[in-house]
Protein backbone atom coordinates (compact mmCIF):
# COMPACT_ATOMS: atom_id res chain seq x y z
CA UNK A 1 0.00 0.00 0.00
CA UNK A 2 1.02 3.86 -0.84
CA UNK A 3 2.00 5.44 2.49
CA UNK A 4 1.06 8.68 1.23
CA UNK A 5 -1.85 8.07 -0.52
CA UNK A 6 -5.02 8.54 2.17
CA UNK A 7 -6.50 5.72 3.27
CA UNK A 8 -10.08 4.90 1.74
CA UNK A 9 -11.79 2.18 3.12
CA UNK A 10 -12.61 -0.89 1.37
CA UNK A 11 -15.39 -1.85 2.98
CA UNK A 12 -17.33 1.43 3.40
CA UNK A 13 -20.17 2.45 1.15
CA UNK A 14 -22.69 4.94 3.14
CA UNK A 15 -25.29 4.12 1.52
CA UNK A 16 -25.53 0.41 2.53
CA UNK A 17 -26.40 -0.34 6.26
CA UNK A 18 -25.26 -3.72 6.10
CA UNK A 19 -21.38 -2.41 6.48
CA UNK A 20 -19.91 -1.34 9.57
CA UNK A 21 -18.70 2.18 10.21
CA UNK A 22 -15.00 1.13 10.79
CA UNK A 23 -12.16 3.30 11.38
CA UNK A 24 -9.32 3.35 8.84
CA UNK A 25 -5.34 3.52 10.43
CA UNK A 26 -4.34 6.04 12.65
CA UNK A 27 -2.84 7.09 16.41
CA UNK A 28 -4.90 8.20 19.47
CA UNK A 29 -2.38 11.02 21.25
CA UNK A 30 -4.44 11.07 24.66
CA UNK A 31 -3.48 14.06 26.78
CA UNK A 32 -4.75 13.65 30.52
CA UNK A 33 -4.27 9.81 30.67
CA UNK A 34 -4.55 9.58 33.64
CA UNK A 35 -7.74 11.61 35.03
CA UNK A 36 -11.47 10.40 35.51
CA UNK A 37 -12.69 10.70 32.17
CA UNK A 38 -9.73 8.36 30.38
CA UNK A 39 -10.01 6.23 32.65
CA UNK A 40 -13.76 5.59 33.04
CA UNK A 41 -14.94 6.43 29.62
CA UNK A 42 -12.23 6.74 26.95
CA UNK A 43 -9.98 3.66 27.56
CA UNK A 44 -12.78 1.69 28.21
CA UNK A 45 -14.91 3.23 25.12
CA UNK A 46 -11.52 2.58 22.54
CA UNK A 47 -11.63 -0.84 23.46
CA UNK A 48 -15.26 -1.73 23.18
CA UNK A 49 -14.71 -0.25 19.79
CA UNK A 50 -11.54 -2.83 19.05
CA UNK A 51 -13.87 -5.58 20.39
CA UNK A 52 -16.69 -4.73 18.32
CA UNK A 53 -14.18 -4.60 15.88
CA UNK A 54 -14.76 -0.88 14.68
CA UNK A 55 -10.80 0.00 14.51
CA UNK A 56 -8.37 -1.21 12.86
CA UNK A 57 -5.23 -3.57 13.06
CA UNK A 58 -2.82 -0.80 12.08
CA UNK A 59 -4.23 1.55 15.90
CA UNK A 60 -1.82 2.89 17.62
CA UNK A 61 -2.59 4.62 21.00
CA UNK A 62 -0.20 6.80 23.09
CA UNK A 63 -1.25 8.05 26.57
CA UNK A 64 0.90 11.23 27.43
CA UNK A 65 1.65 11.84 31.20
CA UNK A 66 4.24 13.20 34.34
CA UNK A 67 4.51 9.77 35.10
CA UNK A 68 7.61 7.50 34.74
CA UNK A 69 5.86 4.74 32.97
CA UNK A 70 7.46 2.40 30.55
CA UNK A 71 4.69 1.49 27.95
CA UNK A 72 4.54 -1.96 29.36
CA UNK A 73 3.74 -0.89 32.63
CA UNK A 74 1.02 1.44 30.76
CA UNK A 75 -0.43 -0.61 29.06
CA UNK A 76 -1.12 -3.06 32.03
CA UNK A 77 -2.18 -0.25 33.89
CA UNK A 78 -4.76 0.83 31.20
CA UNK A 79 -5.58 -3.22 31.03
CA UNK A 80 -6.63 -3.14 34.92
CA UNK A 81 -9.04 -0.06 34.03
CA UNK A 82 -10.69 -1.24 30.83
CA UNK A 83 -11.25 -4.63 32.61
CA UNK A 84 -13.57 -2.68 35.62
CA UNK A 85 -15.51 -0.54 33.06
CA UNK A 86 -16.04 -2.02 29.72
CA UNK A 87 -19.16 -2.62 28.18
CA UNK A 88 -18.50 -5.67 25.98
CA UNK A 89 -16.58 -9.02 27.53
CA UNK A 90 -13.54 -8.17 28.06
CA UNK A 91 -11.36 -10.67 25.72
CA UNK A 92 -7.52 -11.36 25.93
CA UNK A 93 -7.43 -11.55 22.56
CA UNK A 94 -8.81 -8.24 21.45
CA UNK A 95 -6.72 -6.77 24.14
CA UNK A 96 -3.30 -7.94 23.28
CA UNK A 97 -4.18 -6.70 19.39
CA UNK A 98 -4.88 -3.29 20.97
CA UNK A 99 -1.85 -3.85 23.27
CA UNK A 100 0.79 -4.26 21.05
CA UNK A 101 0.24 -0.64 19.62
CA UNK A 102 0.21 0.98 23.25
CA UNK A 103 3.01 3.42 23.74
CA UNK A 104 3.54 6.13 27.03
CA UNK A 105 5.24 9.64 26.14
CA UNK A 106 6.34 10.57 29.39
CA UNK A 107 6.64 14.82 29.93
CA UNK A 108 5.08 18.15 31.39
CA UNK A 109 2.75 20.42 29.19
CA UNK A 110 5.72 22.91 29.47
CA UNK A 111 8.57 20.81 28.46
CA UNK A 112 9.57 20.89 25.02
CA UNK A 113 11.49 18.08 24.96
CA UNK A 114 8.55 16.13 25.68
CA UNK A 115 7.03 17.11 22.91
CA UNK A 116 10.10 16.54 20.58
CA UNK A 117 10.01 12.70 21.96
CA UNK A 118 6.45 12.74 21.43
CA UNK A 119 6.86 12.88 17.58
CA UNK A 120 9.56 10.56 17.54
CA UNK A 121 7.62 7.41 19.26
CA UNK A 122 4.99 8.46 16.52
CA UNK A 123 7.26 8.49 13.74
CA UNK A 124 8.30 4.88 15.35
CA UNK A 125 4.84 3.49 15.30
CA UNK A 126 3.54 4.83 12.35
CA UNK A 127 6.26 2.41 10.79
CA UNK A 128 5.26 -0.11 13.28
CA UNK A 129 1.85 -0.28 12.78
CA UNK A 130 1.04 1.26 9.54
CA UNK A 131 -1.05 3.88 10.79
CA UNK A 132 -0.61 5.99 7.80
CA UNK A 133 0.48 9.28 9.96
CA UNK A 134 -3.14 10.11 10.71
CA UNK A 135 -3.05 11.38 13.96
CA UNK A 136 -5.55 12.10 16.57
CA UNK A 137 -4.93 14.19 20.02
CA UNK A 138 -7.51 13.84 22.38
CA UNK A 139 -6.98 16.82 24.72
CA UNK A 140 -8.67 15.49 28.02
CA UNK A 141 -6.89 18.53 30.01
CA UNK A 142 -8.13 21.42 32.06
CA UNK A 143 -9.08 24.51 29.03
CA UNK A 144 -6.04 26.45 31.27
CA UNK A 145 -3.26 23.92 29.60
CA UNK A 146 -4.87 24.24 26.33
CA UNK A 147 -2.99 27.32 24.91
CA UNK A 148 0.54 25.41 26.25
CA UNK A 149 -0.13 22.35 24.81
CA UNK A 150 -1.59 23.87 21.39
CA UNK A 151 1.72 25.55 21.36
CA UNK A 152 3.79 22.88 21.73
CA UNK A 153 2.09 21.03 19.44
CA UNK A 154 2.77 23.33 16.82
CA UNK A 155 6.25 24.07 17.78
CA UNK A 156 7.17 20.30 17.07
CA UNK A 157 5.75 20.04 13.86
CA UNK A 158 2.96 17.73 15.37
CA UNK A 159 -0.36 19.38 14.07
CA UNK A 160 1.21 19.04 10.68
CA UNK A 161 0.35 16.17 8.38
CA UNK A 162 2.22 14.57 5.20
CA UNK A 163 0.43 14.38 2.54
CA UNK A 164 -2.78 12.57 2.22
CA UNK A 165 -2.89 12.19 6.49
CA UNK A 166 -5.10 13.96 8.62
CA UNK A 167 -4.63 15.89 11.94
CA UNK A 168 -7.49 16.14 14.68
CA UNK A 169 -7.95 17.15 17.78
CA UNK A 170 -10.53 16.59 20.09
CA UNK A 171 -11.34 19.13 23.13
CA UNK A 172 -13.24 18.23 26.22
CA UNK A 173 -15.68 21.02 27.85
CA UNK A 174 -15.57 23.29 29.49
CA UNK A 175 -15.21 25.63 26.28
CA UNK A 176 -14.96 28.39 28.34
CA UNK A 177 -16.59 30.10 31.18
CA UNK A 178 -18.30 32.32 29.18
CA UNK A 179 -18.57 34.09 25.68
CA UNK A 180 -15.51 35.92 26.21
CA UNK A 181 -13.35 32.94 27.48
CA UNK A 182 -14.84 30.70 24.75
CA UNK A 183 -14.06 33.10 21.94
CA UNK A 184 -10.35 33.08 23.27
CA UNK A 185 -10.36 29.31 24.05
CA UNK A 186 -11.42 29.12 20.48
CA UNK A 187 -8.65 31.61 18.68
CA UNK A 188 -6.19 29.73 20.78
CA UNK A 189 -7.33 26.25 19.24
CA UNK A 190 -7.89 27.49 15.92
CA UNK A 191 -4.12 29.32 15.53
CA UNK A 192 -3.10 26.05 15.38
CA UNK A 193 -5.60 23.62 13.95
CA UNK A 194 -8.04 23.73 11.14
CA UNK A 195 -11.11 25.02 12.14
CA UNK A 196 -12.41 21.59 10.11
CA UNK A 197 -9.65 19.26 12.57
CA UNK A 198 -11.04 20.49 15.53
CA UNK A 199 -13.96 18.10 17.26
CA UNK A 200 -15.83 19.69 20.34
CA UNK A 201 -16.98 16.86 22.46
CA UNK A 202 -20.59 16.89 24.25
CA UNK A 203 -20.76 13.38 25.03
CA UNK A 204 -24.88 13.63 25.63
CA UNK A 205 -25.14 14.03 21.61
CA UNK A 206 -23.07 10.71 21.45
CA UNK A 207 -26.01 8.90 23.39
CA UNK A 208 -28.88 7.23 21.23
CA UNK A 209 -31.43 7.94 22.80
CA UNK A 210 -30.41 11.88 22.05
CA UNK A 211 -30.39 10.62 18.27
CA UNK A 212 -33.82 8.86 18.51
CA UNK A 213 -34.51 12.62 19.40
CA UNK A 214 -34.52 13.03 15.73
CA UNK A 215 -35.07 9.71 14.32
CA UNK A 216 -38.59 9.86 15.97
CA UNK A 217 -39.26 13.07 14.66
CA UNK A 218 -38.62 13.03 10.81
CA UNK A 219 -39.45 9.73 10.41
CA UNK A 220 -42.79 9.71 11.69
CA UNK A 221 -45.73 11.10 10.07
CA UNK A 222 -48.01 11.10 13.78
CA UNK A 223 -45.12 13.40 15.82
CA UNK A 224 -44.45 16.90 13.62
CA UNK A 225 -47.40 17.99 12.79
CA UNK A 226 -48.08 18.58 16.44
CA UNK A 227 -45.08 20.21 17.65
CA UNK A 228 -45.36 23.24 17.65
CA UNK A 229 -47.30 26.24 19.67
CA UNK A 230 -50.91 25.09 18.42
CA UNK A 231 -50.31 22.01 20.48
CA UNK A 232 -48.06 22.21 22.78
CA UNK A 233 -48.05 23.98 26.65
CA UNK A 234 -44.48 24.14 27.55
CA UNK A 235 -41.08 21.97 27.19
CA UNK A 236 -39.69 20.32 30.40
CA UNK A 237 -36.00 19.35 29.90
CA UNK A 238 -34.37 17.71 33.50
CA UNK A 239 -31.18 15.96 33.80
CA UNK A 240 -31.37 15.07 38.07
CA UNK A 241 -28.53 12.88 39.46
CA UNK A 242 -28.75 11.39 42.78
CA UNK A 243 -24.55 11.51 43.09
CA UNK A 244 -22.89 15.02 44.75
CA UNK A 245 -19.71 16.29 43.43
CA UNK A 246 -17.36 13.12 44.61
CA UNK A 247 -14.04 14.17 44.10
CA UNK A 248 -14.33 16.73 41.81
CA UNK A 249 -14.51 19.98 43.48
CA UNK A 250 -11.41 21.38 42.44
CA UNK A 251 -13.34 21.35 38.62
CA UNK A 252 -16.77 22.06 39.82
CA UNK A 253 -16.90 24.93 42.37
CA UNK A 254 -16.74 28.03 41.14
CA UNK A 255 -18.26 26.53 37.48
CA UNK A 256 -21.37 25.25 39.09
CA UNK A 257 -24.62 23.44 37.48
CA UNK A 258 -25.75 25.88 34.97
CA UNK A 259 -21.87 26.13 33.30
CA UNK A 260 -21.60 22.37 33.85
CA UNK A 261 -24.21 21.28 32.03
CA UNK A 262 -27.13 23.73 31.08
CA UNK A 263 -24.77 25.66 28.43
CA UNK A 264 -24.18 22.44 26.92
CA UNK A 265 -26.23 19.07 27.31
CA UNK A 266 -28.88 20.92 28.07
CA UNK A 267 -29.27 23.78 25.81
CA UNK A 268 -28.30 20.97 22.85
CA UNK A 269 -31.15 18.77 23.99
CA UNK A 270 -33.39 22.04 23.82
CA UNK A 271 -31.80 22.94 20.21
CA UNK A 272 -33.01 19.02 18.81
CA UNK A 273 -36.08 19.49 20.24
CA UNK A 274 -37.19 22.55 19.03
CA UNK A 275 -35.06 22.64 15.72
CA UNK A 276 -36.77 22.33 12.48
CA UNK A 277 -36.39 19.70 10.03
CA UNK A 278 -32.44 19.42 8.42
CA UNK A 279 -32.24 18.79 4.45
CA UNK A 280 -30.09 15.88 5.74
CA UNK A 281 -28.29 14.72 8.64
CA UNK A 282 -24.70 16.33 7.26
CA UNK A 283 -22.74 18.23 9.81
CA UNK A 284 -23.86 21.59 7.71
CA UNK A 285 -27.14 21.08 7.49
CA UNK A 286 -27.87 19.68 10.92
CA UNK A 287 -25.83 22.83 12.66
CA UNK A 288 -27.34 25.36 10.28
CA UNK A 289 -30.86 23.87 11.91
CA UNK A 290 -29.17 24.01 15.74
CA UNK A 291 -28.11 27.46 15.32
CA UNK A 292 -31.02 28.77 14.12
CA UNK A 293 -33.14 27.52 16.80
CA UNK A 294 -30.48 28.94 19.67
CA UNK A 295 -30.03 32.45 17.23
CA UNK A 296 -33.65 32.45 18.37
CA UNK A 297 -33.76 32.31 22.33
CA UNK A 298 -34.48 34.83 24.52
CA UNK A 299 -34.59 35.36 28.00
CA UNK A 300 -37.84 36.19 30.20
CA UNK A 301 -37.11 40.06 31.26
CA UNK A 302 -37.57 39.40 35.07
CA UNK A 303 -35.02 36.38 36.01
CA UNK A 304 -35.56 36.63 39.77
CA UNK A 305 -38.66 35.29 39.00
CA UNK A 306 -37.83 33.18 36.01
CA UNK A 307 -34.93 31.38 37.27
CA UNK A 308 -33.34 29.31 40.37
CA UNK A 309 -30.32 27.95 41.64
CA UNK A 310 -29.55 25.87 44.90
CA UNK A 311 -26.80 24.36 46.74
CA UNK A 312 -27.67 20.57 48.16
CA UNK A 313 -27.56 20.81 51.93
CA UNK A 314 -27.20 17.27 54.09
CA UNK A 315 -29.92 14.65 53.96
CA UNK A 316 -30.74 11.31 53.29
CA UNK A 317 -29.64 9.78 49.43
CA UNK A 318 -32.03 6.72 49.97
CA UNK A 319 -30.13 4.74 53.25
CA UNK A 320 -27.13 7.17 53.17
CA UNK A 321 -26.85 9.93 54.73
CA UNK A 322 -24.61 12.24 52.91
CA UNK A 323 -22.74 15.68 53.40
CA UNK A 324 -24.06 18.80 52.33
CA UNK A 325 -21.79 20.45 49.46
CA UNK A 326 -20.34 22.72 51.91
CA UNK A 327 -18.85 20.08 53.68
CA UNK A 328 -17.14 18.14 50.80
CA UNK A 329 -13.98 18.11 50.56
CA UNK A 330 -11.99 20.98 48.88
CA UNK A 331 -15.37 23.19 49.41
CA UNK A 332 -14.66 26.50 51.19
CA UNK A 333 -17.57 26.91 53.85
CA UNK A 334 -18.88 30.15 51.94
CA UNK A 335 -18.93 28.65 48.38
CA UNK A 336 -21.68 30.27 46.45
CA UNK A 337 -21.65 27.56 43.29
CA UNK A 338 -24.97 26.57 42.82
CA UNK A 339 -25.46 22.58 42.42
CA UNK A 340 -28.95 22.84 41.11
CA UNK A 341 -30.40 25.40 38.48
CA UNK A 342 -33.86 25.95 36.72
CA UNK A 343 -34.13 28.79 33.68
CA UNK A 344 -37.25 29.61 31.31
CA UNK A 345 -36.51 30.43 27.75
CA UNK A 346 -38.45 31.47 24.99
CA UNK A 347 -37.51 30.70 21.54
CA UNK A 348 -39.12 33.63 19.08
CA UNK A 349 -40.39 32.16 15.97
CA UNK A 350 -43.32 30.86 14.13
CA UNK A 351 -43.37 27.13 15.82
CA UNK A 352 -42.51 27.96 19.15
CA UNK A 353 -43.84 31.68 20.56
CA UNK A 354 -45.18 31.64 23.31
CA UNK A 355 -44.28 27.89 24.52
CA UNK A 356 -41.78 28.21 27.34
CA UNK A 357 -39.17 26.02 27.63
CA UNK A 358 -37.83 25.02 31.36
CA UNK A 359 -34.34 23.70 31.60
CA UNK A 360 -33.65 22.31 34.97
CA UNK A 361 -30.41 19.83 36.97
CA UNK A 362 -29.35 19.51 40.09
CA UNK A 363 -27.03 17.04 41.76
CA UNK A 364 -28.60 15.19 44.91
CA UNK A 365 -31.43 15.11 44.04
CA UNK A 366 -34.54 12.39 44.47
CA UNK A 367 -33.11 10.03 41.30
CA UNK A 368 -31.11 10.09 38.35
CA UNK A 369 -33.11 10.62 35.81
CA UNK A 370 -32.48 12.30 32.59
CA UNK A 371 -35.90 13.27 30.44
CA UNK A 372 -37.78 15.64 28.03
CA UNK A 373 -41.39 16.10 28.47
CA UNK A 374 -43.63 17.83 25.65
CA UNK A 375 -46.55 18.51 27.46
CA UNK A 376 -49.74 19.65 25.43
CA UNK A 377 -52.33 22.02 25.90
CA UNK A 378 -55.41 20.84 27.26
CA UNK A 379 -58.55 19.32 25.00
CA UNK A 380 -60.86 22.24 23.58
CA UNK A 381 -63.79 21.08 25.49
CA UNK A 382 -63.65 17.92 27.62
CA UNK A 383 -67.47 16.56 27.23
CA UNK A 384 -67.34 14.91 30.60
CA UNK A 385 -68.38 15.86 34.34
CA UNK A 386 -65.97 17.17 36.17
CA UNK A 387 -65.63 14.84 38.26
CA UNK A 388 -65.09 12.03 35.65
CA UNK A 389 -62.05 14.02 34.84
CA UNK A 390 -60.57 14.39 38.01
CA UNK A 391 -57.44 12.02 37.30
CA UNK A 392 -56.91 13.27 33.58
CA UNK A 393 -53.79 15.61 33.06
CA UNK A 394 -52.41 17.20 30.51
CA UNK A 395 -50.85 14.86 27.04
CA UNK A 396 -47.65 14.30 27.90
CA UNK A 397 -44.35 12.54 25.27
CA UNK A 398 -41.35 11.93 27.29
CA UNK A 399 -38.32 11.12 25.79
CA UNK A 400 -36.36 8.74 29.07
CA UNK A 401 -33.09 9.55 27.91
CA UNK A 402 -31.63 8.09 30.67
CA UNK A 403 -31.45 5.22 32.32
CA UNK A 404 -34.78 3.20 31.36
CA UNK A 405 -34.19 4.51 27.93
CA UNK A 406 -37.73 4.72 25.41
CA UNK A 407 -40.37 7.22 25.28
CA UNK A 408 -43.26 7.34 27.05
CA UNK A 409 -47.08 8.59 25.90
CA UNK A 410 -49.37 9.73 28.38
CA UNK A 411 -52.74 10.32 27.40
CA UNK A 412 -56.37 9.76 29.35
CA UNK A 413 -58.30 6.80 28.68
CA UNK A 414 -61.78 5.27 30.17
CA UNK A 415 -61.46 3.52 33.35
CA UNK A 416 -63.18 0.01 32.94
CA UNK A 417 -66.38 -0.55 34.89
CA UNK A 418 -69.85 0.97 33.83
CA UNK A 419 -69.13 5.36 34.44
CA UNK A 420 -67.37 7.09 31.84
CA UNK A 421 -64.60 7.94 34.23
CA UNK A 422 -61.09 9.14 32.91
CA UNK A 423 -57.67 8.31 34.19
CA UNK A 424 -54.15 9.07 32.98
CA UNK A 425 -52.43 6.04 31.47
CA UNK A 426 -48.89 5.64 29.79
CA UNK A 427 -48.62 3.79 27.03
CA UNK A 428 -44.48 2.40 27.08
CA UNK A 429 -41.42 2.24 23.96
CA UNK A 430 -38.61 0.84 25.50
CA UNK A 431 -34.93 0.07 24.41
CA UNK A 432 -34.68 -3.14 26.37
CA UNK A 433 -38.29 -4.63 24.93
CA UNK A 434 -37.68 -3.40 21.31
CA UNK A 435 -33.84 -3.88 20.19
CA UNK A 436 -31.96 -6.90 21.18
CA UNK A 437 -28.54 -4.42 20.33
CA UNK A 438 -27.59 -3.23 23.31
CA UNK A 439 -26.57 0.56 23.10
CA UNK A 440 -23.16 1.80 22.82
CA UNK A 441 -21.74 4.31 24.85
CA UNK A 442 -21.61 7.91 23.91
CA UNK A 443 -18.13 7.68 23.74
CA UNK A 444 -17.83 4.78 21.58
CA UNK A 445 -19.98 6.56 18.79
CA UNK A 446 -17.66 10.05 18.89
CA UNK A 447 -14.45 8.36 18.70
CA UNK A 448 -15.57 6.67 15.54
CA UNK A 449 -17.21 9.85 14.01
CA UNK A 450 -13.75 11.71 14.73
CA UNK A 451 -11.88 8.64 13.65
CA UNK A 452 -13.83 8.79 10.77
CA UNK A 453 -13.83 12.63 10.00
CA UNK A 454 -17.73 12.60 10.95
CA UNK A 455 -18.33 15.81 12.63
CA UNK A 456 -22.39 15.93 12.56
CA UNK A 457 -22.46 15.15 16.19
CA UNK A 458 -20.25 17.92 17.19
CA UNK A 459 -21.41 21.57 18.61
CA UNK A 460 -19.52 24.19 16.08
CA UNK A 461 -18.14 26.87 17.99
CA UNK A 462 -21.30 28.91 16.78
CA UNK A 463 -23.28 26.65 18.89
CA UNK A 464 -21.29 26.81 21.98
CA UNK A 465 -20.81 30.78 21.45
CA UNK A 466 -24.90 31.22 21.59
CA UNK A 467 -25.53 28.84 24.25
CA UNK A 468 -22.84 31.08 26.19
CA UNK A 469 -24.67 34.23 24.78
CA UNK A 470 -27.82 32.53 26.57
CA UNK A 471 -26.27 31.53 30.02
CA UNK A 472 -23.88 34.97 30.40
CA UNK A 473 -26.88 37.34 31.78
CA UNK A 474 -28.36 34.54 33.80
CA UNK A 475 -24.77 34.17 35.84
CA UNK A 476 -24.16 37.63 35.56
CA UNK A 477 -27.35 37.67 37.44
CA UNK A 478 -26.78 35.13 39.88
CA UNK A 479 -23.68 36.83 40.72
CA UNK A 480 -25.14 39.77 42.37
CA UNK A 481 -27.83 36.92 44.74
CA UNK A 482 -25.84 36.00 47.04
CA UNK A 483 -25.44 32.12 48.41
CA UNK A 484 -27.98 29.93 46.51
CA UNK A 485 -30.96 28.47 48.56
CA UNK A 486 -30.09 25.11 50.10
CA UNK A 487 -32.36 21.89 49.66
CA UNK A 488 -31.80 18.63 51.64
CA UNK A 489 -30.15 16.18 49.27
CA UNK A 490 -32.77 13.45 48.40
CA UNK A 491 -35.29 16.20 47.41
CA UNK A 492 -36.15 17.54 44.31
CA UNK A 493 -34.25 20.76 44.57
CA UNK A 494 -34.89 24.42 45.59
CA UNK A 495 -38.60 25.93 46.85
CA UNK A 496 -37.54 28.75 44.19
CA UNK A 497 -37.84 26.34 41.22
CA UNK A 498 -41.34 24.89 42.40
CA UNK A 499 -41.97 28.46 42.90
CA UNK A 500 -41.17 29.43 39.58
CA UNK A 501 -43.07 27.21 37.71
CA UNK A 502 -46.53 27.78 40.64
CA UNK A 503 -45.90 31.51 39.05
CA UNK A 504 -46.88 30.14 35.81
CA UNK A 505 -49.63 27.97 36.82
CA UNK A 506 -47.55 25.09 36.05
CA UNK A 507 -45.03 22.11 38.21
CA UNK A 508 -42.09 20.31 37.41
CA UNK A 509 -43.22 16.97 36.38
CA UNK A 510 -41.92 14.38 39.55
CA UNK A 511 -40.06 11.72 36.68
C1 LIG B 1 -20.72 15.80 32.74
C2 LIG B 1 -20.76 16.74 33.92
O1 LIG B 1 -20.61 16.52 31.54
O2 LIG B 1 -21.90 15.02 32.70
C3 LIG B 1 -20.96 15.97 35.20
O3 LIG B 1 -19.54 17.46 33.99
C4 LIG B 1 -22.16 15.06 35.10
O4 LIG B 1 -21.11 16.86 36.31
C5 LIG B 1 -22.07 14.20 33.84
O5 LIG B 1 -22.19 14.23 36.25
C6 LIG B 1 -23.32 13.37 33.65
O6 LIG B 1 -23.18 12.54 32.53
P1 LIG B 1 -24.16 11.31 32.32
O7 LIG B 1 -23.83 10.79 30.97
O8 LIG B 1 -23.88 10.35 33.44
O9 LIG B 1 -25.55 11.87 32.43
Amino acid sequence: MNDSAPWVNPLRDPDDLRLPRIAGPCTIILFGVTGDLARKKLLPAIYDLANRGLLPPNFGLIGFGRRDWSDEYFANWAKEHVQKTCRTPFRESTWNQLAGGIRFAKGTFDDTQAFVNLSHTLNDLDRERNTHGNHAFYLSIPPSAFPIVAQQLAKSGLTQSRQGAWRRVIIEKPFGHDLQSAEALDRTITSVFDPDSIFRIDHYLGKETVQNLMAMRFSNMLFEPIWNNHYVDHVQITMAEDMGIGSRAGYYDGIGAARDVIQNHLIQLMAITAMDEPVDFTARNVHYEKAKVLSAVRLPKNLALHTARGQYAEGWQGQEHVPGYLQEEGIGPDSHTETYAAIKLWIDNWRWAGVPFYLRTGKRLGKRVTEIAIVFKPAPHLPFTANATQEHGPNEIVFRIQPDEGITLRFGSKVPGSTMEVRDVNMDFSYGNSFTEASPEAYERLILDVLLGEPPLFPTTEEVNLSWKILDPIEKFWATQGQPEQYPSGTWGPKSADEMMAHDHRAWRLP
